[in-house]
């Protein structure tokens, strides 16, 4: 099937790219001559592993192309709409000038019998917007809400093999044709066992919201009990594998630590609280302000532990900094925990060399005035204190000896509890963690 990939970034990339590799004829659109010029080098624009060798793959095969001309959009079964939807400036609310600009762009090349597919993360009530300035444009193509569920770092895996696809279809004599489009771009072996919701538009809208919001609120509910932790002595990973063993309840997302960051999580959340307020129904939504401030809070309790550790004071003090992506196989530092910890001890007077596997470059540009290392040796050359915010595979592999020569003094602190306190103390290391007995 033909289709048009319009928005190029984390979600339309890897969304383009996946498609060609269900066999699709795929014509991936953005309005960054940059971006587009790195994907039509078969160069993936952000770091997403395995994404380099499927862009390869896919355009060897002449069945994925890139381009900056919207018109090219003209002929395809398929639009789908997978451009950004970040956080306004100085609100909570979502920004949707994109995904307006988007499919203004797109309408005059929709032909009949096509449909328009979203993928963003919208406010409810988006979809039935975007369909009437669609039915107005060309009466015979339709709108279908698809979100998207990918997580960065298993973007490819998850958009081969995601956990459920979600339809949200138009009403009438039209839902029938739609549905069978949408089961043509899915049918493959790997989606025939996929579980499938079909439903209306703004119940497909919150689906997306929703599941957001539920792991956002389950982050923050371990981290609340972190907090807790703390004040007691008790230890949030032992706390968090005995309720975890409720299959009610399950150890995934129940990792205490820094907390979420990221484009979606965090603006998500906002924005749906935006929304809820704007539909008269904010009540209903003010418990994401507390998931929300819980979050905020663990950053602040990150730095408070740095500064007790240095005595009382980070003037002066070298504070080596683990990570800047907001969460590892990522160079996404959108709303990143860790950078944000940076900024924060850099303010306090703290001088700070950061390190990251792949986020570095994104990190320099976003945070100018504190210093960065290539390796991790560098990083903690001197260090008063060393600070793990993101859990890379390598730095949880860190050994407490090989590190013990390189620092001025043996402080660690896991801002993700991904150490063995055990072993860094045996090795003669201050150790204090979020949540951890110290
Ligand atoms: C999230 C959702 O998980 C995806 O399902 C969704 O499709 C995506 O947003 C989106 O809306 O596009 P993502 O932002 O890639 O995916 O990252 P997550 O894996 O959800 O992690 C979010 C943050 O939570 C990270 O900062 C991570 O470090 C943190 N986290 C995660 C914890 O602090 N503890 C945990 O137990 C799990």
């Amino acid at each position: 099937m033909r289709m048009t990939v319009i928005g190029c970034g984390y979600l339309g990339a890897v969304h383009a790219a996946c498609m060609a590799e269900l066999g699709h004829d795929v014509v991936g659109v953005d309005v960054d001559p940059e971006k587009i010029a790195a994907l039509q080098a078969a160069r993936a624009p952000f770091y997403e592993p395995g994404l380099p060798e499927l862009l390869e793959r896919t355009m060897a095969s002449g069945r994925l192309r890139f381009t900056t001309d919207i018109a090219e959009a003209a002929g395809s079964r398929v639009h789908f709409i997978c451009v950004g939807t970040p956080q306004k400036k100085g609100e909570f609310a979502a920004d949707l000038r994109f995904v307006d600009a988007a499919v203004n762009s797109l309408l005059p090349h929709v032909g009949p019998g096509e449909l328009v597919v979203g993928k963003s993360t919208v406010p409810v009530g988006t979809a039935s917007r975007l369909a009437a300035a669609l039915q107005a444009a060309q009466p015979e193509a339709h709108l279908v809400w698809n979100p998207e569920f990918l997580r960065e770092g298993f973007a490819v895996q998850d958009t081969l093999a995601p956990d459920r696809l979600v339809y949200g279809l138009p009403g009438g004599t039209a839902q029938q044709a739609a549905k069978a489009v949408m089961d043509e771009v899915y049918a493959t072996p790997l989606s025939r066992d996929t579980p499938l919701v079909v439903t209306d538009y703004q119940t497909a809208e919150l689906v997306k919201v929703a599941a957001n919001s539920f792991l956002a609120t389950k982050i923050s509910f371990i981290n609340a009990m972190a907090e807790l932790c703390e004040t007691v002595n008790a230890d949030i990973t032992s706390l968090a594998d005995a309720i975890g063993h409720d299959d009610r309840i399950g150890r995934k997302f129940l990792n205490a630590g820094l907390g979420f960051g990221g484009g979606c999580l965090p603006k998500d959340i906002r924005a749906f609280m935006a929304r809820a307020g704007e539909l008269g129904a904010d009540q209903t939504l003010t418990f994401l302000r507390e998931v929300d401030s819980i979050n905020m809070r663990r950053r602040i309790r990150m730095v408070d532990l740095a500064r007790e550790v240095c005595e009382g004071s980070l003037i002066g003090r070298r504070v080596a900094v683990l990570g800047a992506a907001f969460k590892p196989d990522s160079d996404d530092i959108r709303d990143s925990p860790a950078l944000n910890v940076a900024a924060q001890i850099r303010l306090q007077g703290g001088d700070v060399v950061l390190t990251d596997p792949a986020a570095l470059d994104n990190a320099r540009k976003a945070l100018p005035d504190i210093a960065y290392a290539e390796t991790v040796e560098e990083a903690v050359a001197g260090a008063h204190v060393v600070l793990l915010l993101t859990e890379w595979k390598q730095y949880r592999e860190l050994a407490p000896e090989a590190l013990a020569p390189l620092v001025a003094e043996k402080r660690i602190l896991d801002g993700r509890n991904a150490l063995d306190p055990t072993r860094w103390r045996t090795a003669g290391w201050t150790y204090r963690a979020l949540g951890r007995p110290r």
